[in-house]
């Protein structure tokens, strides 16, 4: 089954075509063609995500990345431009016109070059439809619409936080056993997820104030790093702990917020507060000072989140351990929680690969298909009821 993946909830404008086969046990999946347009150098420049900016770029970038992709899959041949002039007729124009009255670089688009493509051979469109940026959001929304009410395909609606947990599936070479526990750590959010079988998730725990990715986001800020300071923290950490083989010449010591409280959630705000004290106390930020602080932020995060998972697998008694999200791409998270299988030898351990951990449309493809395998009415949903939600529950 071939699902066209459109995802447009944050920064990243990504399209992708997937075959899916396979049941609920054993799914299975080709990527046949991707692509992305990366927004992150347009907002660097504002330190974080503008959202009509962000609605703006998605607008543009739709079609001619929907063109692209179409013709590097060989779904669907571009037509001639006289017969593309007859394509579009004047009630669709229309009809095209009202359903993106509030994305007009949408409709300009479309109505440029829809008619120069022909309907491709996909079964499903499944489209995020929260939680995100709702501006952002309802522009992959409205474009699925459209592609529904020209060509006739179905769209199935897609949590993005269901696509950060089977972005695992892409790589998977064992399948996964139920129960499983997903942490989800993203710019977002940042929760663990108790899922008995693929048609339920129990959300059991998640950050009482800020996002791990945030978090990350905030004290490379504080260090005067570029957005988004995730990978900047990394890099600064990883060089520190080239450097300084032996963890107790340590200069810093933060917080591990939460690491003992009786439950599974999270909190990153003190932690965050304690390095703005710190260096508010310094009288310099230099490069090497700067390191050891990253690395000292990081032990911090990796610590208190290795601490509730195993919490949480030894009371779920999960099977499977799954990662997902923008953060799980952090070398020394990757790592220690790769480890985890040899202290819980009946656990697997599934990370997605790299290409995966950030946004991206083929983990809203393969949403897709386990949505359809688990209820094929999915298929049958309305478009005309797909709406944008932002602060959309997994
Ligand atoms: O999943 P994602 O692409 O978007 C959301 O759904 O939020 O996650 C983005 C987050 C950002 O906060 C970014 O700084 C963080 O993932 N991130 C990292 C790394 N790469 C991306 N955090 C730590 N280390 C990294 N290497
Ligand atoms: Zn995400």
């Amino acid at each position: 089954m071939k699902i066209l993946g459109i995802e447009t909830s944050c920064d990243e404008t990504a399209l992708c075509i997937l075959d899916g086969s396979g049941d609920l046990n054993s799914p299975s999946f080709s990527v046949l063609g991707t692509s992305l347009f990366s927004q992150v150098k347009i907002h660097e420049q504002y330190g974080g995500v503008f959202p009509a900016l962000a609605k703006r770029e998605h607008a543009k970038n739709l079609v001619p990345l929907l063109k692209n992709l179409l013709q590097k899959t060989n779904l669907s041949k571009n037509q001639t431009a006289a017969t593309a002039k007859e394509n579009l007729k004047t009630e669709q124009k229309d009809y095209l016109k009202k359903l993106l009255e509030k994305e007009p670089e949408l409709f300009e688009c479309l109505d440029k070059y829809i008619g120069t493509i022909e309907k491709p051979n996909i079964d499903a469109i499944a489209v995020t439809f929260g939680p995100g940026l709702e501006p952002a959001l309802w522009v992959g929304i409205n474009f699925a619409k459209a592609l529904n009410y020209l060509w006739d395909i179905p769209i199935v609606p897609i949590n993005h936080m269901e696509g950060h947990i089977v972005s695992v599936l892409a790589s998977a070479q064992k399948n996964i056993t139920f129960p499983a526990l997903a942490l989800l750590i993203s710019g977002g959010h940042t929760e663990l997820v108790n899922i008995p079988n693929w048609t339920k998730y129990e959300v059991v725990g998640q950050t009482r104030d800020d996002a791990v990715g945030e978090a990350f986001d905030k004290v490379a800020r504080m260090l005067s790093l570029p957005y988004p300071g995730g990978p900047h923290i990394s890099e600064l950490a990883e060089k520190e702990r080239k450097e300084n083989k032996n963890p107790a010449n340590k200069k810093f010591s933060f917080p591990r917020p939460m690491i003992h409280s009786h439950d599974f959630d999270f909190s990153f705000s003190g932690l965050k507060t304690s390095i703005l004290y710190k260096i508010k106390e310094l009288k310099e930020l230099t490069p090497k000072i700067k390191q050891e602080i990253a690395c000292e932020f990081e032990d911090a995060v990796v610590e208190v989140l290795l601490s509730k998972t195993k919490k949480a697998i030894e009371k779920y008694s999960s099977q499977s351990l799954i990662i997902g999200g923008g953060v799980i791409a952090n070398t020394q998270i990757r790592s220690s929680f790769q480890k985890l299988d040899a202290e819980f030898p009946s656990l697997k351990v599934f990370v997605p690969e790299m290409s995966l951990t950030t946004d991206n449309a083929v983990m809203i493809a393969m949403a897709g298909y386990i949505q359809i395998q688990k209820d094929s009415s999915t298929l049958k949903t309305k478009p005309e009821t797909i709406v944008a939600q932002g602060n959309i529950q997994l």
